[in-house]
């Protein structure tokens, strides 16, 4: 099992870059990748599907995820998004990233190559858990 302190982030960005070239996204043309480290050490990747149908369109973070659970995996240590202009991961990811857990780790990253880094936790404070339903 890898540490935090062993994630490789360029790595994970360069991932995140490479799903980010096969985004499929004619109508937004808001192209998104993400790279989803599971602590088995898979990088599970993910770019946001469009659909002429707007609102059945997944985002890149979450189609991560699915393919990493679908993979067998339900333990995450990072997970990388980029975009062209260091957009966050919106609402829906961050809750959907949040019920793997508050410490996985987020770098969000921009095609010049710059990233910052958060947690899930700071990205959604407060929020609706496994744990609320009793
Ligand atoms: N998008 C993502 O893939 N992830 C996010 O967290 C924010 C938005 C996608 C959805 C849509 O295809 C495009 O970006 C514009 O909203």
């Amino acid at each position: 099992m890898k540490a935090k302190t062993e994630v490789d982030r360029q790595a994970l960005v360069e991932a995140a870059v490479a799903a980010r070239e096969r985004a499929y996204a004619p109508y937004s043309g808001y192209a998104v990748g993400a790279a989803l480290l599971a602590e088995s050490g898979t990088i599970y990747a993910g770019c946001n599907v469009e659909n002429a149908v707007y609102p059945l369109s997944m985002c890149a973070e979450r189609a991560a995820v699915f393919q990493a659970v679908c993979g067998g995996e339900q333990r995450f240590e990072a997970i990388a998004v980029v975009t062209e202009n260091g957009g966050t991961p919106c609402g829906s990811c961050r809750q959907v990233l949040r019920e793997f857990g508050e410490e996985i780790v987020v770098l969000i990253a921009d095609t010049d190559g710059h990233w910052r880094e958060t947690t899930v936790g700071d990205l959604l404070p407060d929020s609706f858990s496994a744990a609320d339903l009793g």
